[in-house]
This record gives C-alpha cells, sequence and structure tokens, in this order.
C-alpha cells in the first residue's frame, strides 16, 4: 500500500501544566522533566469522538484528493468510543463514504500502527483498494483528574492516513511486527467497573460502565524502554536497513524520555526524531497520525522518507513498522 493523504485535528481547548496544577497537586516543573508534556487538548462536552476523528477524515480525505465515495474502508483505532457498538459507521455517515465498509479496532496506544497494518493487509490481497486508517481518542473521559500520576499525561486528538492499494516495489509498509503480553495487562487499565444489580431474586446482572485509567508508571516505562528499541532492531534486521537510512523516528507520544531512550538506542539525532508531546501529551491512538501529519504538513517529511514507527502501550502491546511516505498521487 502507498501512503497517499494525512490529515489531523485537536479540541480548541489546551490545558497548560500551569492550569492543571490548579487542580490537582503536581507543578509544571515535574511534568516538563519526567515526561516533556506542557500542554493537552480537552474536548468540549459537545464535541463526541466522532466530531474529531470525522475532522481528521475529512482533512485526509482532502490532502489525498479522494472523495468519500471512493473509499472500501474505514477503519477507526480507538479506546473511548462514543459507542460501544462502533464509532467508525458513525464516521462514514458523516463522511458520506456510503461505500465503504467501517468498524473500530482496540489496541490502546498501539491502535493506530495495527490499524495500518491490518488495512494494508486488505489492500495487499487486493480486496480493497482505497482505506482510510483513524486514530482518534479522547481520554480526558476516561482520567481520574485527581488522579495527579496519570492526569498530566494524557490528552485528546484525532489523525488519519489515507492509504491505497499500489505495486508491492511502490508500497509503503515495507515491513511489521505486532505483540501484545496480556500476563502483564494489568499495568494500564480502563476496566469495566464492578457493579451489579439485583434484577430479580438471586439473579444479578453487571451494570455497564468503566472505571477510570489505572497504571503502574514505572512497568510501563520499564516496558517501553525494552521493548520498543527490541521490536525495531529486529525490524531493520529483518527489512535490511540500517538505522542511519531512517529520515525519522515515529514513535507512540508517552514520553520524552522514552523518545530519547530509544533514539540513543540507534543512534538517531535529535532532529530526526518527531515529537509534539509538549503540545498535545499523549493521544493515545492519535499520537503516530497526528504527528505525522503535523510534519507532512510543515514540509519535514518528503515523499520518499523512511519513517521507523513504533506504537507501544495497554495491553501490553507493541508494534513496529517501517514505513515510506509516497504523498499525495497526482
Ligand atoms: N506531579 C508531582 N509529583 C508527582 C506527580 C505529578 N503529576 N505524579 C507523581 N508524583 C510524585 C509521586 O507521588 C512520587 O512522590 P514520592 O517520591 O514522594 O512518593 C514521585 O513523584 C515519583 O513518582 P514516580 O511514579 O516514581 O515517578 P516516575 O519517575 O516513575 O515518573 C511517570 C512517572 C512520568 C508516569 C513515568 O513512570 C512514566 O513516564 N511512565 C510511563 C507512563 C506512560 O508513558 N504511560 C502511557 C504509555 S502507554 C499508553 O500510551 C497508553
Amino acid at each position: 500500500m502507498a501512503l497517499v493523504g494525512s490529515g489531523s485535528a485537536v479540541p480548541a481547548v489546551s490545558l497548560s501544566n500551569q492550569r492543571l496544577s490548579e487542580r490537582v497537586d503536581t507543578n509544571d516543573e515535574w511534568i516538563r522533566t519526567r515526561t516533556g508534556i506542557a500542554a493537552r487538548r480537552v474536548s468540549a462536552p459537545d464535541e463526541p469522538l466522532t466530531v474529531l476523528a470525522t475532522r481528521a477524515a475529512q482533512a485526509a480525505l482532502d490532502h489525498a484528493g479522494w472523495s468519500p465515495e471512493d473509499l472500501d474502508l474505514i477503519l477507526l483505532a480507538t479506546s473511548s468510543p462514543d459507542d460501544l457498538f462502533g464509532t467508525a459507521p458513525r464516521i462514514q455517515a458523516a463522511l458520506g463514504a456510503r461505500n465503504a465498509v467501517a468498524f473500530d479496532l482496540t489496541a490502546a496506544c498501539s491502535g493506530f500502527l495495527f490499524a495500518l497494518i491490518t488495512a494494508g493487509q486488505y489492500l495487499a490481497t487486493g480486496t480493497m483498494g482505497r482505506a482510510l486508517v483513524i486514530g482518534a481518542d479522547q481520554l480526558s473521559r476516561w482520567v481520574d483528574w485527581d488522579d495527579r500520576s496519570t492526569c498530566v499525561l494524557f490528552g485528546d486528538g484525532a489523525g488519519a492516513v489515507a492509504v491505497q492499494a499500489c505495486p508491492a516495489a511502490e508500497g509503503g509498509l515495507l515491513g511489521f511486527r505486532m505483540r501484545s503480553d496480556g500476563s502483564r495487562n494489568g499495568c494500564l487499565t480502563l476496566a469495566q467497573s464492578d457493579t451489579h444489580r439485583e434484577l430479580l431474586a438471586g439473579v444479578s446482572a453487571q451494570v455497564g460502565g468503566f472505571a477510570p485509567i489505572r497504571m503502574n508508571g514505572q512497568e510501563v516505562y520499564k516496558f517501553a524502554v525494552r521493548e520498543v528499541p527490541a521490536i525495531l532492531k529486529e525490524l531493520l534486521e529483518a527489512t535490511g536497513t540500517p538505522a542511519d537510512q531512517l529520515d525519522w523516528l515515529l514513535l507512540h507520544q508517552a514520553n520524552q524520555r522514552i523518545l530519547d531512550a530509544v533514539a540513543e538506542r540507534f543512534a538517531i539525532p535529535q532532529q530526526r526524531v518527531l515529537s509534539n508531546l509538549a503540545s498535545y501529551g499523549n493521544t493515545s491512538a492519535a499520537t503516530i497520525p497526528l504527528m505525522l501529519d503535523e510534519a507532512v504538513k510543515d514540509g519535514r517529511v518528503q515523499p520518499g522518507h523512511l519513517l521507523a514507527s513504533s506504537g507501544f502501550g495497554a495491553g501490553l502491546s507493541w508494534g513496529g513498522a517501517l514505513l515510506r511516505w509516497s504523498g499525495p498521487q497526482a
């Protein structure tokens, strides 16, 4: 498949570290030095995920020069859907993409990368021709705003990439790896809350709803700095790609220290490491396409550039992909 268009959208409201410290016992210096985050975006109550994701999706369609009817597939990676039955069909309707099939895929912060790889398989088999892969999350709905160890990390956002089938020699997905380890699931959860209701004598049913995000920060940090370099090393070796041939390192934006550690492992200079954590924090499934769109639109990422990407997070799950950006086709 070829990567031919990108788009993104973020809510208007930016919440600085300083403002956040009016609510929880934290401070700008602690957050910046531990994470690199200076601010995050927070969606308004009348700005559901569908609206944010549709804005990103439309921007990617416009960039690719496609009309919504051209789409065969819309894949939405999210852990914060508007509807647990699926939010992607709402985006399909909002776009007017009546020829597409649209469904959700959940893999937390690995979600966008997993969805991009999944879309690539449909395109590689010739089953489908054009797809839109969206990563969108509104974890502001699900963080405990009184838990300073998590609420400072996350923000809301959406990004999308338009991909199309192409001859193998022109492909933009040069290799990939995907992993999960459910035995470490407890390190980072947004789990069903444990509330029951008695329906009849002796018959109880669970009440739907989720408990806020719970995280063992140190375990997640250790996981990321161990597994991300390992999977990227495997990928670079399998594809015969020396690290100095990479134009960009495009990692899930969780923490600047994680980006620095991975870059150091491959001796990739800072100026080739894409980072927008300072402005947006961790937008979960949105970070990779949000970052890619910013770097494409400001001209850093050029057609033909080679990017090593990695998503990682809850599951635990992680993956790597070697990508080549094509840009809009004439
Ligand atoms: N402000 C001020 N102090 C704080 C804050 C805060 N926001 N949060 C915690 N502290 C305090 C703690 O209470 C503790 O104080 P104590 O020593 O008096 O007990 C101290 O700071 C150190 O706390 P640690 O948890 O040990 O801090 P650490 O250095 O591990 O940094 C952090 C925490 C930033 C969360 C780090 O562990 C990390 O980055 N982990 C990875 C988390 C992550 O990226 N998660 C998401 C990735 S997966 C995904 O994207 C879904």
